[in-house]
């Protein structure tokens, strides 16, 4: 139900892919709560997705940009503020991608070449997008930036390969840069560690669909879906959590704090 949480705020979503991308419920639900806002993706992705349909829907403006590449983010923030006009209050930072992945790498055995290539696409982008944001000056006092992470960047969950290396970076940047934004413009920089939710880059890791259910015999409340990861990210953007910055904030119905649940082995 909406409750006019982010009325009159601007903001940018980066990575609706499809219907099933957690970006894609996030931008819905911005909107819902009052947002303007402008969707971003890979030039690639305006190909294969299907982001048109949801801009569309929206009555949202799809600036195209690779996240690794300074120039189009620079574009990005630039024309973003125009449409919108002037500077925006929220980003979301929902990107992810590794080829060692995609081509059943084992863990062992990885390409490092595209390992450099996850941890651009995956966690240095991040820190690329604030400091576009940092020079152009793009953001509001007290507005809000957020990336997704998963808990492999703390326990070792073997089929999630480099990437747990790529989400510990990517929650480093947050640390760190909330810092700077914090200091400097009372902007707050966080991550929301989600539960496994079936998507696109979701279900590309190696036996996504017995883990899944796993994590959500786990987990009290169960897996987290997409939908309720987005209500979390409107509340992170709105003036209601003004003081939470530098944190990993985990959403995943309490699979985090788990050692062990009789359900799991059918007891
Ligand atoms: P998704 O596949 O729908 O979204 C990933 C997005 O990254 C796509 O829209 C893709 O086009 C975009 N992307 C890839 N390379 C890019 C580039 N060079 N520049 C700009 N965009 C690029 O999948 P999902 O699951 O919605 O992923 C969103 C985020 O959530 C990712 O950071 C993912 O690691 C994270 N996450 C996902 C979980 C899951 O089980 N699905 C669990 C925890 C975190």
């Amino acid at each position: 139900m909406p409750n006019n949480l982010l009325a009159g705020k601007k903001g940018i979503i980066f990575g609706a892919l499809d219907e099933n991308s957690i970006a894609w419920k996030v931008a819905e639900r911005c909107v819902e709560e009052g947002a303007s806002i402008t969707l971003t993706n890979a030039p690639v992705a305006m190909r294969f997705g299907q982001i048109k349909d949801l801009a569309e829907k929206l009555n949202a403006e799809i600036i195209p940009a690779d996240a690794t590449s300074m120039e189009d983010l620079e574009n990005l923030f630039t024309k973003s503020m125009e449409i919108l006009g002037g500077k925006v209050d929220f980003v979301l930072h929902s990107i992810g991608m590794s080829i060692n992945v995609r081509k059943g790498k084992e863990y062992t055995d990885l390409n490092h070449d595209w390992m450099q290539k996850t941890f651009d696409v995956s966690a240095i982008s991040f820190h690329k997008m604030m400091q576009v944001m940092w020079k152009l000056d793009a953001i509001n006092d007290w507005g809000s930036i957020l990336a997704l992470t998963y808990i492999a960047a703390q326990r070792t969950f073997p089929d999630y390969n480099e990437m747990a290396e790529s989400k510990a970076l990517l929650e480093s940047f947050a640390r760190s840069f909330g810092y700077h934004f914090g200091m400097r413009n009372k902007v707050r920089v966080n991550t929301i560690s989600q539960s496994p939710t079936m998507t696109t880059a979701g279900s590309g890791v190696k036996g996504f669909t017995e883990f899944f259910g796993y994590a959500d015999k786990m987990s009290p409340l169960g897996n987290a879906p997409a939908e309720t990861c987005a209500d979390y990210c409107v509340s992170l953007f709105s003036d209601l959590t003004k003081m939470v910055t530098m944190q990993n904030l985990y959403h995943d119905g309490g699979f985090s704090n788990m050692g062990m649940n009789p359900a799991v082995l059918g007891l």
